[in-house]
């Protein structure tokens, strides 16, 4: 999947980075609808669909395309976010990861990057089951009352949980010079892979070994 553009490395395709786009797009209009209908204050972002009544109704279909973009995301980069022995030197090294610099022999992704993944999939989870329960009028009268009423609680919850999760998500983004690149145009520079993500870059050393071997003997 990895392909040397001279001295680029694609870090993410761009099926990848449509998707991951899209559901960030989807995730404004339900974030901040849903926000609306919980804060008096904030009453007026119900107008973020077109009118309070339109938002009303169009929230948890916005809300379904997330989660269902968000599957794709989630099964794409899985196999990247299983927690290894040297994520945990990551974690001994926080404070030096604080101050810039980079700790353990971090593959893909480090352990900060794996916790906001395995976040923003909980809370997902937690928001559709609940939103499913909750949803008027098409599901909410096959459940009790009681049984809605805590739906309604693990939806405000599980919502305060993603979008704390993702503006901590944004903000680390932002912080790692070249993040955003990746995400935009695809690729990082050798030096960035080196310094971030060494144990991904030597095995992108390995691919593109490998590669170079069958052109020759072609
Ligand atoms: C304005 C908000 C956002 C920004 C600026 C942003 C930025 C980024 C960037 C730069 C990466 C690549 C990181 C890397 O390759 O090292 C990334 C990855 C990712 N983003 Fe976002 N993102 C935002 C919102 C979201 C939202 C709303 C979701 C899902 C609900 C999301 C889910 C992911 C996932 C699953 C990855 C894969 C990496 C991982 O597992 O941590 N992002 N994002």
């Amino acid at each position: 999947m990895m392909k040397k553009k001279g001295d680029k490395i694609l870090r993410h395709t761009a099926s990848e980075r449509i998707n991951h786009w899209v559901v960030v797009i989807v995730f404004l209009f339900t974030a901040i609808s849903g926000l609306g209908f919980f804060f008096p204050s904030l009453n007026w972002f119900m107008n973020i669909l077109g009118t309070p009544e339109l938002s009303r109704l169009l929230h948890p279909f916005v809300g379904s395309a997330m989660a269902i973009l968000f599957l794709f995301m989630f099964f794409r980069y899985l196999k990247y976010n299983f927690i290894d022995k040297d994520d945990l030197v990551w974690a001994k090294n926080i404070h030096k990861v604080l101050q810039n610099e980079e700790a353990g022999d971090i593959g893909h992704y480090n352990l900060g990057q794996k916790g906001i993944y395995w976040m923003l999939s909980i809370s997902l989870i937690l928001l559709t089951v609940s939103g499913i329960i909750i949803w008027r009028p098409y599901f909410a009268e096959y459940f009790s009352i009681p049984v809605i009423r805590i739906a309604l609680l693990v939806h405000s919850l599980s919502a305060i949980l993603l979008i704390i999760t993702v503006f901590v998500h944004a903000y680390a983004a932002f912080w790692v010079k070249g993040s955003i690149r990746s995400m935009i145009e695809g690729w990082v520079t050798r030096g960035w892979a080196k310094k971030h993500h060494p144990r991904w870059y030597r095995e992108i050393l390995e691919e593109e070994k490998k590669e170079a071997e069958k052109q020759s003997q072609k």
